[in-house]
């Protein structure tokens, strides 16, 4: 079964061929941050003009690098939604188009389950359940697992802990910005962390109840733009080296003292890690280490599939076409659309631990 995937919820154009949810036959990602550079951050409008510009060109070079014409092609799959509603509508409205007139059925697929199947193709092994943490630009989330066939062709979601602020990408870019680095400022952290004193700074460990596992990370933000506010040379190395790795290591410890408590709580088999952040090297360190030593399997996929790309809405929408949950061609675009509603918000109450 191939499913041609389009992925344009914020500032990648992106179409990728996928053979039975599994094997990657071509990966297209034109990414548009040379576009929104200047601004140091992603401009709503300029990434609806450009991915319109940039769509069919990249489908068809999806196509042309597998090797297979559209008409070869089973399915088709779409991000609709969460993401900036302009990009949404140009990969969407595509993949409608493509797919009524060449009678092929449709798959909407929720970005954050995207992010989730990106790990699927190193590990379709997974042991179910597993905690599935997504970090990325736009999100910070803590998902339970559940898989009614034992494998990645029906999963479940429960959402037991978010951001209750930033989302973690969000605050690895708005530091950056405010140390005077480039946007996306994550990778260029991490390449900067690696030759820094993780200690030289302390940063307090935001004080969300003990029975919530939700993240915080505004609290960091502002205390790093204290320090810069306070003394104009932790924008200048070496003391920028220091406060990277420093800001670096609270960031991934928030992130791994609420996913520990997470499993200690649900008791999950493995932890799965998802989401642009995903590429982050010392996040990956950390989690692989300290997940081993707790007993648990620990999935990542490589740093191509963390970041936006469509490889990964073709996965899970091949889930979703096999059971059945295909899209009518009046489906429209979700910037909100939610892939699982967390208990604390259905009962208004809190997670029991
Ligand atoms: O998943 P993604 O491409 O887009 C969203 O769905 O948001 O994630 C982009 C985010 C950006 O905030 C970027 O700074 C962050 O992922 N990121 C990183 C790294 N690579 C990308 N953050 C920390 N370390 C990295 N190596
Ligand atoms: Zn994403």
């Amino acid at each position: 079964m191939l499913v041609l995937g389009i992925e344009t919820s914020c500032d990648e154009t992106a179409a990728a061929i996928v053979r039975d949810g599994k094997e990657i036959l071509s990966n297209v990602i034109y990414s548009q941050i040379k576009t929104h550079t200047p601004y140091g951050g992603v401009v709503p409008e300029l990434a609806s003009r450009e991915h319109l510009v940039k769509i069919r060109a990249v489908v068809d070079q999806a196509l042309t690098d597998a090797g297979v014409t559209l008409d070869e092609v089973d399915g088709i799959a779409a991000t609709s939604g969460p993401g900036l509603i302009g990009s949404l509508l140009v990969g969407l409205t595509y993949a409608k188009a493509l797919s009524f007139s060449k009678h092929k059925p449709l798959a909407a697929v929720n970005h954050i389950e995207g992010h989730i199947y990106s790990v699927s193709f190193e590990h379709p092994d997974v042991e179910f359940p597993a905690l599935a943490l997504v970090v990325s630009g736009g999100h910070t989330n803590l998902f339970l697992v559940e898989s009614d066939s034992g494998d990645f062709r029906h999963l479940k979601y429960k959402l037991i802990g978010k951001t209750r602020d930033d989302a973690a990408g969000e605050a690895y870019d708005k530091v950056a910005k405010l140390l005077g680095l480039s946007y996306p400022g994550g990778p260029i952290i991490d390449r900067l962390a690696k030759t820094g004193n993780r200690e030289a700074f302390q940063f307090s460990i935001p004080k969300i109840s003990d029975r919530s596992l939700d993240f915080s990370f505004s609290g960091i933000k502002t205390a790093v733009l204290r320090l810069v506010k306070e003394n104009e040379k932790v924008k200048e190395d070496p003391l920028r080296l220091d406060l990277c790795a420093s800001f670096q290591e609270s960031v991934v410890n928030m992130l791994w003292t609420t996913t520990l408590k997470a499993a200690q709580t649900v008791k999950p088999r493995g932890i799965m890690l998802s989401g642009g952040v995903a590429a982050n090297s010392r996040l990956r360190e950390v989690f692989r280490q300290r997940s081993a030593a707790a007993g648990l399997k620990f999935y990542y996929p490589k740093p191509v599939l963390t970041t936006d790309n469509a490889a990964m809405i073709a996965a899970a929408g091949t889930a979703k076409i096999l059971r059945g949950e295909t899209a009518d061609i009046d489906v429209n675009a979700d910037p909100n659309m939610r892939l699982a509603v967390s208990e604390q918000d259905v009962r208004n109450r809190r997670w029991k631990l």
